[in-house]
Formats: C-alpha cells, structure tokens, sequence
C-alpha cells in the first residue's frame, strides 16, 4: 500500500502537500515516499520469514543513493548488474557482503571490483564467464561465491521485452549444460558453486510461472549437489508484480506460499531480486501542464516530463495512472483499484511530452479533468524503471528528486543544468 492519498482536493505524499515540493524544486519532479519503501520491504520479508531470506533490492530499478540509503537502513542486501551499481551501493553505506551480481557481460574490471569488495556471490550467467571469474580469482588469489543462473525456458505471461526465463533470451544457462558444468566444477578452482539462481521476468502477476521454474530446478539442485556443489542458496530473483491499472496482483504472501515449500524441501537459504514491488509505488513523476490544444476530435495537454523521464509508456505501451494535484474531481486512486471519479466531468485526452517522437505519449485518448496551462499532474507507480531509465534525450536535464518522510522532505538529486549536459564534452 503506498502512501500517496488526496485529502480534500490535493494530493498529499505522506503528510506533504505534493504542490509544495512542486513550488520549491519546480518540475518535472520525482517524489519517493520513505514509508512506501519501507512497508514494502517490512511486508516482502515477513512474507517469507518462514525461510532464511536475503532481500536483496534490484539496484536497477531505482537507483538513487537517497533510495538505496533507505534499504541499507532497513539492513537490505542488494542486486546488481554492473560495476557502477556496485558503486553506488558502496557510496550508499550499503553492505557489499550482501550483493548478488546478475548480468550476461561483466567485464574483467567489474568482476575485479566485484571480488575486490567479498560480495555475496556473482550469478553466472555463461561456461565462459565462469572461466573468466574463477581466472580472475585465482590471479587475486580468492575464491569468489558463484551461483549459476538458470533459464528454465519458463513462459512469465509478461511483456515480451521484459520476459527473461525462456530458452530464446539471452539470459541464464541451458539445465542440460548447467548439468555439465556442475560436473566440471572443479575445473574451476577460483570459484565455490553455492547457488541456482533464475530470474523470469517482470512482472509476473501470478505465482504460478516460479511453481513451473521451481519443479524444473529443484530436482536438478537434488540430483547434482554435492560437496564440490553444495547448493545452500536458491535465488529466486525478483518478477514480483505491482498495481498500476487493474491487474489482480498476487501478495507477498501469495508468492511466498508457491516459493516457500520448495525453499524448505532443498534445506538451504533463499535469495529474492525484488524491484519494482518495493520502489514501484513509492514515487510519483510531477509534471506541469506547458500548453493545451485540440486538433479537430483531439485534446491534447502537453506537460514538461517526457519519453527521457519517464519511458516506460513509450517503450513498453505500459499504463500509468494520471491526474491533476489539485482537483474538485478527486479519484479514489488508493493502489488497489481505480474508481473513477465524476465521470461526466472528463474528456478524452493525449497527455504528452515535450519530445520530438511521436512515442512521447503518456496517455491515449483518456477521460481526464480538463487541464489548463500551470496545472501540475502527478504520474503515478513511477518509482520502478521511472528516474533509473532516464536520459537527456533531446538534451533535456535530468529531473530533481526529492524523498518525503513523514512531514519532512529532502533533496536526493539536485536537477541537471544545461551545463551539466556538455559537462564531459569538448568541442573542436
Ligand atoms: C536479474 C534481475 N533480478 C531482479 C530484477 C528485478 O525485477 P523486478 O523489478 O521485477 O522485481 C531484474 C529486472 O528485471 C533482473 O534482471
């Protein structure tokens, strides 16, 4: 449950009137709300408290050292996908004895740094890379924890661009070769196997797909442990799903009761990658309405946040929940269902972007409260893959961002300036 309510007219994050922060840093704007991250990382592991569980927080959902800092207090571990995110868990305090490093191109560089700072282990994602770590290893004379990562070819039923288990993509390893390189593992004497390791997909609203995974690797762990190849992690990654529009989303709960009982039957420690169901709901991108017009049936409100702020619409025909900050129309947006508000009032509408693509689109033809020039609207579930996967297309600067805690707030990234976007460039 996030923490984003309208109380009267206004929207409020926490007990902060959201137009304040709109008025002091200007927009576009991200807004994370402390609680919503802390509640759902409370709610995730006492969900699987059953089992001995190590959260680690997906880094590439949300980066930002002020959001990190909130897991690092809240003792998460955390996920990552490359050298720079392992930097920023170090600059967050993060402690790196807790980090699982996921991805299929980890250069020689990351994977020094990586062993450099003991983290927890590296999910491996190929024979080659294997060789590469245990190779590296051995030159810094260390053993570094090695999980392989396995693709199950297991359909997730998500968008085909965020679908990762099946045997066409290019994450995880073949079980048949998996099987093999267990087999070979002593091959490898810069590594100690500890862990599986399979990540689906996202989102995956059902608890079903890891059922399927899990029947599929838990007989491979039981036929191929041993004590060259001990198994005493299984790492489920992350997949879980959020609500953005009206999508039955399982609870942590839900998940847990599929995911735990094969946790229990292998005896060994489980390691969840969740992302976007612990910062998903805890941010909202502000936005300002620039100008209004029609195009004989269109009405068209263009706000100063686009496609480089926040592209998920554009590259994923995803939804996101809009509305004015203030309104005499409130929507019952409480994250577990949409009532519409006074229907009658609305007119269809494109909400866009000030970039030059025709796929700056955040809403299509949907019934809003009409919108004048100074409005401020809020696009709401943004906190997951909103700020990380922004860019400076169309040489924007990067939004400010701003992390509210009860009545209080502070600044957690300042807003780019022009300057900082030729900061590292050199004419001729
Ligand atoms: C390896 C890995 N782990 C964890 C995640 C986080 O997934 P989610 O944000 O759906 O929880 C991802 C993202 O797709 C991923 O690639």
């Amino acid at each position: 449950m996030h923490r984003y309510r309208y109380r009267e007219q206004e929207l409020y994050c926490e007990n902060v009137p959201v137009a304040t922060l709109a008025e002091e840093y200007g927009t576009p704007l991200w807004v994370y709300s402390r609680k919503t991250l802390e509640d759902n990382y409370k709610a995730i592991s006492e969900a699987f408290s059953a089992v001995d569980c190590t959260i680690c927080f997906s880094v590439k959902s949300c980066s930002s050292l002020g959001v990190l800092g909130v897991f690092r207090e809240m003792n998460s571990g955390f996920d990552i996908v490359s050298g720079g995110e392992l930097h920023r868990v170090i600059k967050a305090g993060g402690d790196t004895s807790r980090v699982v490093y996921a991805g299929v191109g980890k250069t020689d560089d990351e994977i020094r740094y990586a062993i450099s700072h003991n983290i927890m282990m590296f999910n491996v994602e190929s024979e080659d890379e294997l060789a590469n770590i245990s190779r590296i290893a051995e030159e810094m004379d260390a053993i570094a924890p090695v999980s392989l990562r396995l693709n199950p070819d297991v359909d997730p039923k998500t968008h085909r661009k965020t679908t990762t288990g099946k045997k066409e993509n290019k994450f995880g390893i073949d079980l048949a070769i998996a099987a093999q390189i267990v087999n070979n593992i002593r091959d490898y004497p810069g590594v100690r196997l500890i862990g599986a390791d399979v990540h689906l997909g996202s989102p995956i609203n059902s608890p079903a797909p890891y059922a399927e995974a899990l029947e599929k690797i838990v007989p491979f762990i039981l036929e191929h442990r041993s004590e060259a190849a001990p198994f005493t992690h299984m790492n489920c990654g992350g997949g879980f799903g959020l609500f953005y529009k009206d999508e039955a989303v399982p609870t942590f709960k839900e998940y847990a009761d599929t995911i735990v009982p094969y946790i229990q039957k292998l005896g060994c420690k489980l390691v969840l990658e969740p992302g976007r169901s612990m910062a998903g709901n805890s941010a909202i991108l502000l936005a300002d309405v620039q100008y209004t017009k029609t195009n004989g049936e269109k009405t068209f409100v263009i706000i100063d946040a686009g496609m480089n702020d926040l592209i998920r619409p554009a590259m994923y025909e995803s939804y996101h929940f809009l509305w004015p900050i203030i309104t005499d129309n409130t929507p019952n947006w409480n994250g577990v269902g949409e009532t519409p508000a006074d229907e009658s009032k609305l007119i269809p509408t494109d909400v866009v972007g000030p970039i030059c693509e025709s796929s700056d689109v955040f809403t299509h033809d949907r019934p809003l409260p009409p919108m004048q020039r100074g409005d401020t609207v809020a696009i709401f579930s943004a906190g997951a893959y909103g700020s990380t996967m922004s860019s400076n297309y169309n040489s924007h600067p990067r939004a400010a961002e701003v992390l509210v805690s009860g009545e209080e707030w502070a600044i957690i990234r300042q807003r780019e300036t022009w300057d900082d976007l030729i900061r590292l460039e050199t004419g001729i």
